[in-house]
């Protein structure tokens, strides 16, 4: 039976890559992106595969209700939240930007918590029950020796406690919760230097999902599997 994946932040970089793999693989795959008209990487990837493209800013409230009603009563296998923004490192120094702070709560915690309650029925009728949050080791509390990056640090470390809080809550309804870090990865996030490529980073997340059993649910791991310190 084919399965269906749910992605937001589909337009480039770790998205897209999820979206391309995905589709290849010959699942049905609702990618999410915020300027359909202009993802051609997208279209690119999903052309003559299994899927929809479609119209979502994730710290919009009407968009995520669009998207569920789009998606209607087709059950979802698995979520990928993946839309992030990564501000201007600032530091306690009077050159904090208080709106670039509430911007990234809104974007890397509060949204991906509303995708799940506009979709956690559609997750409960699925076959897998799994919804990845993608998450970063900068988000670390036990990993964190080198301070800064204030903004960005604190929303994943928030989207980390959603992570868990949502795995027990969704606990009795046999739905999975992971946080991922996906690598240092070469996107426009990560930039040209960074370790690891979309591919690999991808290919390990994937094969993570696809194994996840209701017992790792509200783990923190790396992409290739390895248990993160909270
Ligand atoms: N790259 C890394 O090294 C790294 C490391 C740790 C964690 N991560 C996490 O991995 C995820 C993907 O990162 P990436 O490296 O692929 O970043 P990226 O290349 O900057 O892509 C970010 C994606 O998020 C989307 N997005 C941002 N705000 C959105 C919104 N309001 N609504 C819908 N989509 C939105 C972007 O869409 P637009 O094209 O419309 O802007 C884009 O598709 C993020 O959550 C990031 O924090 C990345």
């Amino acid at each position: 039976m084919v399965k269906t994946v749910v992605i937001a932040g589909a337009s480039r970089g770790i998205g897209l890559e999820f979206v391309r793999q995905f589709a290849q693989d010959g699942w049905r795959v609702h990618a999410c992106c915020r300027q359909p008209e202009k993802a051609d990487a997208l279209k690119a990837a999903l052309n003559g595969r299994n899927g929809l493209i479609h119209a979502l800013d994730v710290t919009d409230d009407s968009s995520i209700q669009e998207l569920a009603q789009a998606i209607d009563d087709e059950p979802v296998d698995v979520l990928i939240n993946n839309a992030g923004i990564m501000p201007d490192d600032r530091k306690a120094d009077g050159t904090m930007d208080y709106e670039a702070w509430e911007a990234a709560l809104r974007t890397n915690v509060i949204a991906p918590f509303r995708v799940v309650e506009a979709l956690v029925d559609r997750i409960d009728a699925g076959q897998m029950h799994v919804i990845a949050n993608v998450s970063s080791l900068m988000g670390s509390i036990g990993d964190n020796r080198s301070g800064g990056d204030h903004i960005y640090r604190t929303s994943k470390t928030a989207l980390n406690m959603v992570t868990v809080n949502l795995a027990e809550d969704l606990r009795t309804r046999g739905i999975t919760v992971l946080a991922f870090h996906p690598g240092w990865v070469r996107t426009d996030m990560g930039g040209p230097n960074a370790a690891v490529a979309p591919e690999d980073s991808v290919r390990g997340m994937r094969e993570q999902i696809a194994a996840a059993v209701p017992d790792q649910s509200g783990g923190f791991t790396n992409y290739d599997g390895t248990p993160l310190a909270w």
